[in-house]
């Protein structure tokens, strides 16, 4: 476990504390300064992390965890845990048989942060590669950048040796995606507000008759993880918002956004609607505001009652005014705390836990009562 003293508090217990804290310069907020102990190990995630296995005997979370606690690098079990996810055709939200964009095409985001390396990497709008996760950890290690996108992406994952395909639909996607042609086509000449409006009514009914998760219609796993070291990493990997126009990025690979990790303090990572969350950059304020001390759960209500705030645009909000649409995030601090929310409990939203004790999945909490749609 990580103790958490103040930089004041840190120099008072000190031999030389007093004369020190004399000549110590005021600080308007104390730094922290983390002392590492042991931590029980966990790994948390979205809760299809807990529940596809790809024909194979063990979910994301459960073969994340294992391997962590047998000495793999933290970073490399999370990903292996949701490779089985991106991997798995079920699973119509990430990697392989996600949701196309609105020419049908599967184009995947991701990025993956090492907290104890502090290195990072992403990919955005890759085509052709069933894990988007894995070309995300080798912009990490093999080049000195954060983020590739596009053409340039899967010319890259070529480059280091991947399979590209020419489609990643699966027969379950493509009809979704062609179901979702017909219904929108003939509405394409309205004018762009009620076209848009029209479009999300059409959406919606495609929920309610089970063409699309509702929560998952914004795609996406996160999974974060911490060993017995307090070594903290995090992934985040998905197809994005089924449907989006061609070229549309989430919040999935951008770091601050659809993933933060500090490895002194915590990670955070999120689900939902990415824009929301992009123009918030939440996963960033909610580890922030764990290093100022928060609870996991604090620190993630806090960032919840941002996007709220921020959600001024009629479009996106119901009739009280609160956002009509849902986002999750899925934290967790240095000492091994979690917390999974929502803005809505709805369609029974949850987070998945792996630790010693076995996986389960747990009711996200969430900041406002009903549902996004009224
Ligand atoms: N949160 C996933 C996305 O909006 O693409």
């Amino acid at each position: 476990m990580a103790d958490k003293v103040t930089r004041r508090k840190f120099v008072l217990t000190g031999t030389a504390g007093l004369a020190a804290a004399a000549a110590a310069p005021t600080f308007a907020q104390a730094p922290t300064v983390i002392m590492k102990k042991s931590v029980k190990p966990v790994v948390i995630a979205s809760a299809n992390g807990n529940k596809f296995k790809n024909g194979g005997q063990v979910t994301g979370i459960e073969k994340a965890f294992s391997m962590m606690t047998q000495g793999s690098d933290v970073l490399d079990a999370l990903i292996a845990g949701v490779n089985i996810v991106e991997l798995d055709p079920e699973e119509t939200s990430v990697g392989y048989g996600g949701l196309p964009n609105a020419d049908g095409i599967v184009q995947l985001d991701s990025c993956c942060m090492h907290g104890p390396r502090k290195r990072a990497g992403g990919v955005a709008a890759i085509e052709g590669v069933r894990t988007p996760s894995l070309v995300a950890q080798k912009v990490m290690d093999e080049t000195d950048h954060h983020l590739i996108v596009g053409k340039g992406a899967q010319e890259f994952a070529r480059a280091m040796g991947f399979k590209i395909e020419d489609d990643l639909n699966t027969d379950r996607s493509r009809k979704a995606w062609i179901e979702w042609k017909r219904r929108t086509d003939p509405l394409h000449y309205l004018d762009p507000i009620k076209r848009q409006a029209a479009i999300r009514r059409v959406e919606f009914e495609m929920m309610e008759e089970g063409w699309v998760d509702p929560n998952h219609f914004y795609g996406t796993i996160n999974c974060d993880g911490i060993n017995a070291k307090g070594e903290i990493c995090g992934v985040t990997t998905t197809s994005g918002l089924a449907w989006k126009i061609p070229g549309r990025v989430g919040d999935s690979p951008i770091l601050g956004a659809g993933l933060y990790v500090d490895g002194e303090v915590g990670a955070a990572g999120s689900t939902g609607r990415g824009e929301a969350n992009l123009y918030n950059l939440t996963s960033f304020l909610i580890v922030e505001n764990m290093r100022r001390g928060m609870h996991p759960k604090d620190a993630g209500m806090d960032a919840m009652k941002r996007i709220k705030a921020n959600t001024v645009e009629k479009r996106l909000q119901r009739a009280d005014s609160n956002p009509n649409f849902n986002i999750n995030f899925y934290i967790l601090n240095a000492q091994g705390q979690h917390a999974g929310l929502a803005m809505y409990a709805e369609n029974d939203v949850s987070y998945a836990v792996c630790t010693e004790n076995g996986a389960q999945t747990i009711p996200c909490e969430p900041l406002l009562a009903g549902k996004s749609t009224e």
